[in-house]
């Protein structure tokens, strides 16, 4: 049983969100509602609050509202679902705004977020209109895209609340804790760049933070599992967090160089079931650094780069009986190259995605929250993975492989 606070905003489905509550109600759940001015206008609060038992306010003040009652209810919340979520409200929640008791509580609150967006097709195709909800997707946010059909404006297309059923399975999705599928897995997993030195203050390396590893991991020790983690640290790198409870599972190394990268994982291979390699190591390392600061000079100079170490090449050469996921970042023909590496590298799952072009940006792979792509197995299977966040993605790969 959990509870759920469920924002209503304007849109003529608010009507539709008196099933929603009834059918939470039905399983268990205790659900709240909290309505938009707007919102009023399309369902009665009275509708909503005789079917949850609680009251269905808008206003953060009121003569029977105490002055924290926002603070209350963010922490009573275990999950808050925005259903419909209006383009005026996916605008007031990326931008941080707090001006009625819907915002204000998303703000004050620490739980995890549902998005159920509803608008006009051409609202909801407007770029801003996405780029506010790619924002609180990087945040965590879940959403339920709406459905496409015909909208109450008359116009055929997307815009349309999903259906109540939808909803509903990703509410129960959202409250469920994680399956523990990986309990008596030790997972070892390396994130991260890796830098190779010029000099003593230079340094060459990539654009890699390590979140897609981060989310692995996350995902993992929520399953269950103890992970070694090999991080290969620069300015902006993220760390995972262990999930509550977890802390004891996660084992952090940190290093720097490909060869330390290589070290470190080598040494933990033995205990070990399985190989994630997320991280994006240098191919090629600076081959004679100098231990002073290299001093300017007006002619051009050479670098000479020698091949790194191969990580994933080693710990594969040394496996017993280990399972291998690689992950490849791709600028063009993501489909080709990473079956290729699959092959190549005699992995059992390669996860592949685009990276932007130099100069462009993108939502999927390095810096990003987001991610995308296409999983393949040794035994020939191809799955696609929609643009979701890297947490979201990490799960669809662990349910694929566990
Ligand atoms: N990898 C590794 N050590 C390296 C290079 C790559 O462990 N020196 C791992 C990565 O962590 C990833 C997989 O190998 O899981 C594929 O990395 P990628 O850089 O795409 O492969 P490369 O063989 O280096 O191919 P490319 O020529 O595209 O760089």
């Amino acid at each position: 049983m959990a509870n759920i606070l469920i924002a209503v905003s304007g849109s003529i489905s608010a009507y539709k969100i008196a099933d929603l509550v009834s059918e939470l109600g039905k399983a268990g759940h205790q659900a709240q509602c909290l309505l938009t001015a707007s919102a009023r206008e399309f369902v009665s609060p009275l509708v909503l609050e005789t079917l949850s038992g609680r009251p269905a306010r808008s206003e953060i003040f009121g003569p029977d509202v105490s002055g924290t009652e926002h603070i209350e209810l963010a922490r009573w919340a275990d999950l808050l679902v925005f259903a419909p979520a209006s383009a005026n409200m996916l605008a007031r929640l990326a931008l941080g705004l707090a001006d009625d008791l819907p915002s204000t509580v998303a703000l004050a609150s620490e739980a995890p977020m549902l998005i159920a967006p509803a608008m006009n097709t051409v609202m909801w195709e407007k770029p801003i209109v996405q780029q506010h909800l790619a924002t609180l997707v990087q945040r965590g946010a879940q959403v339920v895209q709406p459905a496409s059909g015909l909208l109450a404006c008359g116009e055929i297309g997307m815009g349309k609340l999903a259906p109540i059923a939808e909803i509903l399975t990703a509410i129960e999705r959202a409250i469920t804790p994680a399956k523990p599928d990986l309990a008596g897995q030790r997972i070892l997993i390396t994130a991260g760049p890796t830098t190779t030195a010029i000099d003593a203050v230079r340094y060459i390396t990539n654009h890699s933070t390590g979140r897609m590893g981060a989310a692995m991991a996350e995902e993992a020790l929520r399953r269950g599992a103890v992970v070694d983690y090999i991080l290969g640290t620069d300015k902006g790198v993220v760390r995972p967090v262990a999930p509550r409870g977890a802390e004891g599972r996660l084992k952090l190394v940190e290093v720097r160089t490909a060869e330390e990268m290589a070290a470190a994982a080598l040494e933990k291979l033995p205990l070990v079931q399985g190989i994630v390699a997320t991280a994006a190591v240098m191919d090629y390392a600076v081959a004679a650094p100098s231990a002073s600061k290299l001093k300017r000079a007006s002619e051009a100079i050479a670098l000479d780069l020698v091949p790194s170490v191969d990580v994933l090449g080693s710990l594969r050469k040394a496996a017993k009986g280990q399972w291998f996921l690689g992950f490849a970042a791709e600028t063009d023909d993501v489909e080709a190259h990473g079956k290729g590496k699959l092959e190549a590298k005699g992995l059992d799952f390669l996860f592949a995605n685009e990276v932007a072009r130099l100069g462009s940006a993108g939502q999927t792979g390095f810096a990003v929250n987001t991610n995308a792509g296409l999983l393949f197995s040794a035994r020939g299977e191809r799955h696609e993975l929609a643009l979701g966040s890297k947490a979201e993605i990490a799960r669809q790969i662990w349910d694929l492989i566990a």
